[in-house]
Order: structure tokens, then C-alpha cells, then sequence
């Protein structure tokens, strides 16, 4: 690895790692059993939370990752040496359109109707003005920046947390829950593959100060959940 591939392979990592332990804090912090609590207890948290987190599942977790694969093609090589990325984002398209569906059966399960097509719940502008944060960005290593580097372990430590909560009173929620968290580690894998193809060491700061605004649009969605 040369000098230069070295720098950028280190500030993703550390970026990873960070932003890791920053979005279980900021979770931890909105989410106590004080606030499941207030809402009602489990019942109620699963049918405000489920269907606000289809939706994130299915817009954060498809638009990005489509339109990095379209800019992969036009920057990369998606028939050569890219395809591993190719490939992981299409799994990446292929699991949160699965845990999309996931939750919006569990949500009507328990009496919300959840239309993806049709669905605005009460901070639908701010879920909007997240989404397009992450995705309105001309290069893939831009929104992995936003995204799979930095903010989407926000989705599996939600789902964590949530399954934490009503585990004794909906134990196979609680696993399928774990289940959709699991899929998360291939996700972030993609785009530490992103960062570290197409990023340059002229750009690192660019590249925080895009996590940085996420994690912030990231932490108000959280607190008006
Ligand atoms: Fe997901
Ligand atoms: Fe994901």
C-alpha cells in the first residue's frame, strides 16, 4: 500500500470507528426506557417507531446506494476491479428493501397501515431533508462519507435498542429485529471499500465535514422520533 493509499485507509477507519460509538451514544441517549416509557411502553413504541423506520430503512438505505452504484459505473471499473463493490451494493439495495418490508408488515401487524408509497408521518420533512443530505452528492466516496462510513449503524443500533426494550413481552420481534441489525456490517463494509477507492488525501476534510452535517441531521431526526 503506498503512502497516500495508507493516509486515506486510516482516516476511514478512524472515521468507522468513531462515528460508531457516536451514533450508539446519541441512541442510547434519546432512546432510555424513561422515553420508551412516556410513549406508552412497547405497544406503543413499536407502532410510533416501525413505520418511521421502514420508511428511513427503505429511502436512506436505497436512493444512496443506487446512485453510488450508477457513479461507480461512470468513475470506476464495475466490470473489473470495482465489482466487489458492485456487487456489495446491490446486496446493500437487496437487504434494505428486505427490512423495509420487514418492518411495514410488523408495523400493520399491530394495526399502523405502512404504504411506503403513500406514508408521511409527522417529521416527514425532516426524514426528507436527511435522506437528501446523504444522497445529493456527485461521488460515491461523498455519500459513503454521509452514510455507510459514518451514519447508517444509526439504523442497527435503533433496531438494537428497540428489541432491547420489548424482548420480554415480544421475544420473535425482538429476533427478527437482530436479524435486520445483523445485515448492517456488510453495508458499512461497502462503503469503507468506497472511501478507500475513490477518496484522495486532498479531500479528507471535505469528507468529515460531510459525516459531521450528517451526524448532526442525523441526531435531530433521532430526537424528534
Ligand atoms: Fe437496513
Ligand atoms: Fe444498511
Amino acid at each position: 500500500m503506498s503512502v497516500v493509499d495508507e493516509e486515506v485507509s486510516a482516516f476511514v477507519e478512524n472515521m468507522t470507528s468513531t462515528y460508531n460509538q457516536k451514533m450508539t451514544t446519541a441512541v442510547r441517549e434519546n432512546f432510555t426506557d424513561d422515553y420508551f416509557d412516556s410513549l406508552g411502553g412497547p405497544e406503543a413504541v413499536m407502532k410510533k417507531q416501525f413505520p418511521a423506520q421502514a420508511w428511513r430503512e427503505f429511502y436512506n438505505g436505497t436512493l444512496p446506494p443506487a446512485r453510488q452504484m450508477t457513479q461507480v459505473y461512470e468513475l470506476g471499473e464495475p466490470y473489473g476491479r470495482d465489482r466487489d463493490i458492485i456487487v456489495g451494493l446491490g446486496k446493500q439495495l437487496s437487504d434494505e428493501v428486505k427490512h423495509a418490508r420487514i418492518l411495514a408488515n410488523l408495523s400493520e401487524e399491530l394495526g399502523t397501515s405502512c404504504d411506503l408509497a403513500t406514508w408521511e408521518g409527522e417529521n416527514y420533512d425532516k426524514f426528507v431533508s436527511k435522506c437528501r443530505t446523504t444522497t445529493e452528492w456527485d461521488e460515491p466516496h461523498h455519500i459513503a462519507a454521509g452514510l455507510q462510513c459514518s451514519t447508517e449503524i444509526i439504523a442497527a443500533r435503533t433496531l438494537e435498542r428497540i428489541g432491547e426494550y420489548v424482548e420480554d413481552d415480544y421475544p420473535d420481534i425482538t429476533a427478527s429485529l437482530r436479524d435486520i441489525a445483523a445485515d448492517e456490517g456488510d453495508h458499512i463494509h461497502v462503503g469503507r471499500l468506497i472511501m478507500k477507492r475513490f477518496a484522495s488525501p486532498d479531500e479528507l476534510d471535505t469528507l468529515d465535514e460531510i459525516a459531521e452535517r450528517k451526524y448532526d441531521a442525523a441526531v435531530s431526526v433521532l430526537e424528534s422520533l
